[in-house]
């Protein structure tokens, strides 16, 4: 089943009054194609599953690609925002997540944007900010950073609370994660990283993966941060992409999806709650 389409208006017409913005969570990774996407469409579904009102947005600004994993179409994006023929609010679209998995807003990307990519540091810091006015709206905000270090990405980054890395135990995943955490501590020393294995083999090896970046970080950055959980690898993942339907709306049960879900759920019970109804 297709993800359906809704655009998030009519989903908005029972506003709940916050004392504080949704918590912002960045995806990130250093090296790409390690699952960030995959994790972040799938985290944003247990998150509304569980009753948060959740906003995931295609934070990859060059490259984005939530679409493409979802298999929808938008009818705006970030890139018409930024060329001035929308509001923020006004790019978002609402997925329905299909059986068994919770529906969220989503706001998407345009995959070979040159004007996305080479935003300007002050459009970036109105994106951020942006972002952050519309956190007032959602329980839960999920960023799907673009791989790499570069300044745009890190900007984006600093604009989150907390920084999910997801790591694989490749040496290029584990040396370009390590880089991205030593950034990010520099840079944006207030948003925690926290560190999530993904493609595991066995739970031993992503416990493994685990330990030598925690090492690394505890060595030469002078703190250990925390696990939020291993994924493991299973063939189904790549299958769902290739056929653009999300794993979580297919099978529920899948060992990689079971395993974002007590990710989200850990990252929930760290995170206390804001909202206050009216
Ligand atoms: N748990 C998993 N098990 C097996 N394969 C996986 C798993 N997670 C991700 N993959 C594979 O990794 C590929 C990349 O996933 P995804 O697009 O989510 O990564 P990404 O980090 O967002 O990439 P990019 O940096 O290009 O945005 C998928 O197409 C899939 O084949
Ligand atoms: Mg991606």
């Amino acid at each position: 089943m297709s993800f359906m389409l809704r655009k998030s208006m009519d989903r908005r017409a029972t506003p709940t009054r916050r004392v504080a913005p949704a918590s912002i969570l960045a995806v990130a990774s250093g090296k790409g194609g390690v699952g960030k996407t995959f994790m972040s469409i799938t985290m944003a579904s247990a998150f509304a599953q569980a009753g948060k009102r959740t906003l995931l947005v295609d934070g990859d600004l060059g490259l984005a690609n939530i679409d493409v994993q979802l298999g929808i179409a938008p009818e705006t994006d970030l890139a018409a925002v930024i060329a001035g023929w929308v509001e923020l609010d006004d790019a978002v679209t609402h997925v329905d997540g299909g059986a068994g998995a919770g529906g969220f807003d989503v706001l998407p990307g345009r995959s070979g944007s040159g004007a996305l990519a080479e935003l300007p540091p002050e459009e970036v810091a109105r994106l951020a900010a942006g972002l952050s006015a519309l956190a007032l709206q959602y329980d839960q905000v999920i960023v799907d950073l673009g791989a790499g270090i570069e300044a745009n990405c890190m900007r984006l980054a600093r604009a989150c609370d907390k920084c999910l890395m997801i790591i694989t135990d490749e040496p290029t995943s584990m040396t370009d994660a390590y880089a991205f955490i030593k950034v990010l501590r520099g840079y944006a020393p207030n948003v925690e990283a926290v560190v999530a294995i993904n493609q595991a083999e066995t739970r031993a090896s992503g416990q493994r993966t685990y330990e030598a970046i925690a090492r690394a970080c505890q060595t030469f950055l002078g703190f250990r941060p925390a696990l939020a959980g291993t994924v493991m690898m299973d063939p189904k993942v790549r299958e769902a992409i290739r056929s653009q339907k999300t794993l979580i709306s297919t099978d529920t049960q899948a060992q990689p999806v079971q395993d974002a879900i007590a990710i989200a759920h850990a990252l929930m019970a760290d995170a206390p709650s804001a909202a206050v109804g009216y």
